[in-house]
C-alpha cells in the first residue's frame, strides 16, 4: 500500500538522484500504482522541485527521463489511493504554502479532519482531499519556531493513526526526515549515500546494509548518517546485509514477474524445505509450543496456505486448529491465545499484525512464517520460522504460498511425531512435483485460458485438501484476470452454488484422491445441466502427476496459477500489477 522511497547522496551522484528515485518507484510499483511522484532539492536553484502525475511509474519516468538537477535530498512515492481518489493533484508528494516542505506518505492520518480544519483556521491553503497535505502544512506551522529536525518531531506526535511519513525542507536541504508507525520503513547505506523506503526489495541494488526501522522510531538521513531517535533517546539500529541479491528481483527473460516466480518454484520449495528441516530444532519448538492451544490467522493467500496446513495437521495426527481470517481475527479476540501462528509472506500485513498484538496482549506465544527477514513479523514474533521464496514482485502470490506450504508441512509432521529423516524423505518428492506440475499443465493451462478468458464467473471446486487448493486457484483467477471465480467444496455446491448451472457456465475441479467420487457427482450435477466441466488432474484436462493426497497441493497449484497467468495474459491485462491491489497490504 503506498511505496516511499527517499535519499540523500554524496556529492558526485547528486546529479543522479532524480533518476535513481526513478529506479527505486519502479522497484516499489507492486505497492501501489494510482500515481507516482518525485520531489529533490535542488541546490543549484535553492528550491523543491516536485513532479507527480496519476498512472504508473513508467509514465513519470518519461516526463523526466532528461532531468538530472543538483539535488541534495529527494523524495519518491507510489500511491495506492486510500483519502481522494487517484488524480494528479492528490499524487505524493505534498507541498505546504510556502514550497518550504515536501511529504510522502504511507498509512492514514485518523485525525486529518479536525488537524485540516485547525490549519485552515491559522491561513493555511490546501491543494489536494489527502490526509498527507495536513502533515506538509503541519511541518511549515513548526519550522516557524523550531529547528527542522524538532519541528518535523512536533508535526509528528500531532499525527493520530499510522504513517510511514518521509520529508524533506528548504530549512535543511541535506536532510530526509523520517517517521514510522505502524507501516513498514527501512534504513539503507550504500556506496552512493543512504536511503530510506518502505520495503527491502526496492533497496537491493544501492545499499549494502540495510535496517529496519521500529514502530516510534523518528530520524533523519543526509548522505554520510543516519540518525534515530525512539522515546526521546538515540538508538542504535541492527543493520544487516539482505541475502537477496538484486538479480533476483528484475524479470530477466520473462515477459512477467509472475510467470517468472511460477517457475522458480521447484527451486524455492527446495531451498525453504533444506533451510527449514536444517533447523530443526526450531521446527521442534514450534511443535513444543503447539502443545497448548493454538490458532492460526493470516489473509489472503498465506489464509489458504493455513488452512492447508490444518487439514493436513488434522490428518496426520487428529489435531484441529481453527484458521482465522485476520481482517476478522479481532472478533476472535478470545482464542487468540496460547500460541498463535501468524502466516504472512511480507511480515507487513496490518490485519495479520494487529491479531498477532491482540494474541500478545492475551500473553500468547507467536510464530511467524515469514517470507521477508527483518519485517515486522518477523521482529515481533517470538520465533520466526522463514520461506526461502526470494523476492517475489508480482503482486498475486505464486512461489511464497508453495514455501508457506513447504514449512508447514514440515511442522505439521513433526507434530504428527515423525523424525527428521522421515521428514525430509516425504519433502525430498516436493520440488520434483511441482516441477511437473509445471512443464505437464503449462501448455493446456494456456489453452484452456482461451475459453475461460472469455467467461464472466466460474466456479472451482475441490473437496479434502483440494478445496483450500480450489479457493486459491479461485483466488488467482479473480484477483488477476477479473473473471468472477468462487470456490466451493464439491459437495456444497448442490446446496445453492448449482442455481448458476446452465449452458456454458465454466466449472473447474480440482482432484485428490481423497475422495473422487465426490467430484465426480459434482461433474455430472453441472454437466447434466449443460456447464462446461474441465478437470485439473492427473491424465485430464489440465493434467499434473500422479500424487498421494498430502501431495496435491504442490502438484495442482502451478496449473491454476498457470491458468490464471494465462487468463489474464490474453485479456492484455498486466498479471504483475492487477487493478486496485497492492503486494503488502500495510492498512486496515
Ligand atoms: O503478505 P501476506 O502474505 O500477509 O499477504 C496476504 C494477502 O494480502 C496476499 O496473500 C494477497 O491475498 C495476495 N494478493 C494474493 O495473491
Amino acid at each position: 500500500m503506498c511505496g516511499i522511497a527517499a535519499t540523500a547522496l554524496k556529492p558526485p551522484y547528486r546529479k543522479d538522484t532524480v533518476q535513481l528515485l526513478i529506479n527505486l518507484l519502479k522497484a516499489l510499483e507492486y505497492r501501489g500504482y494510482d500515481s507516482a511522484g518525485v520531489a529533490v532539492y535542488d541546490l543549484d536553484s535553492g528550491r523543491i522541485h516536485v513532479w507527480k502525475k496519476k498512472g504508473k511509474v513508467a509514465e513519470l519516468a518519461r516526463m523526466l527521463e532528461k532531468v538530472r538537477l543538483n539535488a541534495s535530498s529527494g523524495i519518491a512515492h507510489t500511491r495506492w489511493a486510500t483519502h481522494g481518489p487517484p488524480s494528479d493533484v492528490n499524487a505524493h508528494p505534498h507541498t505546504d504554502c510556502l514550497e518550504s516542505v515536501a511529504v510522502v506518505h504511507n498509512g492514514i492520518i485518523a485525525n486529518y479532519k479536525e488537524l485540516k480544519e485547525e490549519l485552515i483556521r491559522r491561513g493555511h491553503r490546501f491543494e489536494s482531499e489527502t490526509d498527507t497535505e495536513v502533515f506538509a502544512h503541519l511541518f511549515e506551522e513548526y519550522l516557524r519556531t523550531s529547528e527542522p529536525f524538532e519541528a518535523f518531531k512536533r508535526a509528528v506526535s500531532r499525527l493520530e493513526g499510522y504513517y510511514a511519513i518521509v520529508a524533506i525542507t528548504t530549512k535543511d536541504p541535506y536532510k530526509v526526515f523520517f517517521a514510522r508507525k505502524e507501516s513498514p520503513l527501512i534504513v539503507g547505506r550504500g556506496i552512493k549515500g543512504n536511503f530510506v523506503s518502505s520495503d527491502i526489495v526496492s533497496l537491493l541494488g544501492v545499499s549494502e546494509e540495510v535496517a529496519p526501522l521500529s514502530d516510534g522510531d523518528v530520524g533523519w538521513l543526509d548522505s554520510e548518517e543516519i540518525f534515530v531517535e525512539s522515546e526521546g533517546k538515540r538508538k542504535s539500529l541492527s543493520f544487516f546485509k539482505p541475502s537477496w541479491s538484486p538479480a533476483q528481483a528484475q524479470k530477466g527473460s520473462f515477459e512477467h514477474f509472475m510467470i517468472k516466480e511460477i517457475h522458480e518454484q521447484p527451486q524455492a520449495v527446495k531451498e525453504t524445505l533444506t533451510s527449514v528441516i536444517s533447523e530443526w530444532e526450531k521446527v521442534m519448538e514450534v511443535v513444543r509450543l503447539m502443545e497448548e492451544w493454538t490458532a492460526v490467522v493470516a489473509a489472503g493467500t498465506s489464509y489458504h496456505a493455513g488452512l492447508v496446513f490444518s487439514y493436513l495437521l488434522m490428518k496426520l495426527s487428529g489435531r484441529f486448529v481453527p484458521v482465522i481470517d485476520s481482517s476478522e481475527a479481532h472478533h476472535y479476540s478470545k482464542v487468540l491465545r496460547g500460541t498463535v501462528i501468524a502466516i504472512s509472506q511480507s511480515g507487513e500485513t496490518y490485519d495479520t499484525l494487529k491479531a498477532v498484538r491482540i494474541a500478545k496482549e492475551n500473553g500468547a506465544k507467536v510464530v511467524g512464517i515469514v517470507n521477508v527477514v527483518g519485517s515486522t513479523l518477523d521482529r515481533e514474533a517470538d520465533v520466526t520460522v522463514y520461506t526461502r521464496a526470494g523476492p517475489e514482485v508480482g503482486v498475486a502470490a505464486t512461489k511464497t504460498f508453495l514455501t508457506q506450504l513447504a514449512v508447514l508441512g514440515v511442522i505439521a509432521r513433526a507434530y504428527a511425531g515423525q523424525s527428521k529423516e522421515e521428514v525430509g524423505a516425504a519433502a525430498s518428492r516436493l520440488p520434483d512435483i511441482v516441477a511437473k506440475g509445471i512443464s505437464m499443465s503449462i501448455g493446456y493451462a494456456k489453452e484452456l485460458s482461451r475459453t475461460l478468458a472469455e467467461k464472466r464467473d466460474m466456479y472451482v471446486l475441490g473437496t479434502g485438501v483440494s478445496y483450500p487448493i480450489a479457493m486459491e486457484g479461485a483466488l488467482k483467477i479473480k484477483e488477476i484476470s477479473y473473471v468472477h471465480a468462487e470456490a466451493y467444496p464439491a459437495g456444497e455446491a448442490k446446496h445453492g452454488p448449482i442455481a448458476l448451472a446452465e449452458p456454458g457456465f465454466p466449472v473447474v475441479i480440482v482432484w485428490t484422491p481423497e475422495d473422487e467420487d465426490k467430484l465426480s457427482v459434482a461433474h455430472e450435477e453441472f454437466a447434466s445441466r449443460g456447464s462446461e466441466v474441465y478437470w485439473v488432474g492427473p491424465e485430464k484436462d489440465i493434467p499434473f502427476p500422479k500424487v498421494e493426497w498430502h501431495e496435491v497441493p504442490f502438484a495442482a497449484t502451478p496449473p491454476l496459477q498457470l491458468l490464471a497467468y494465462y487468463m489474464a495474459v490474453r485479456k492484455g491485462l498486466d498479471p504483475d500489477k492487477p487493478r486496485n491491489l497492492a503486494k503488502s497490504v500495510t492498512v486496515h
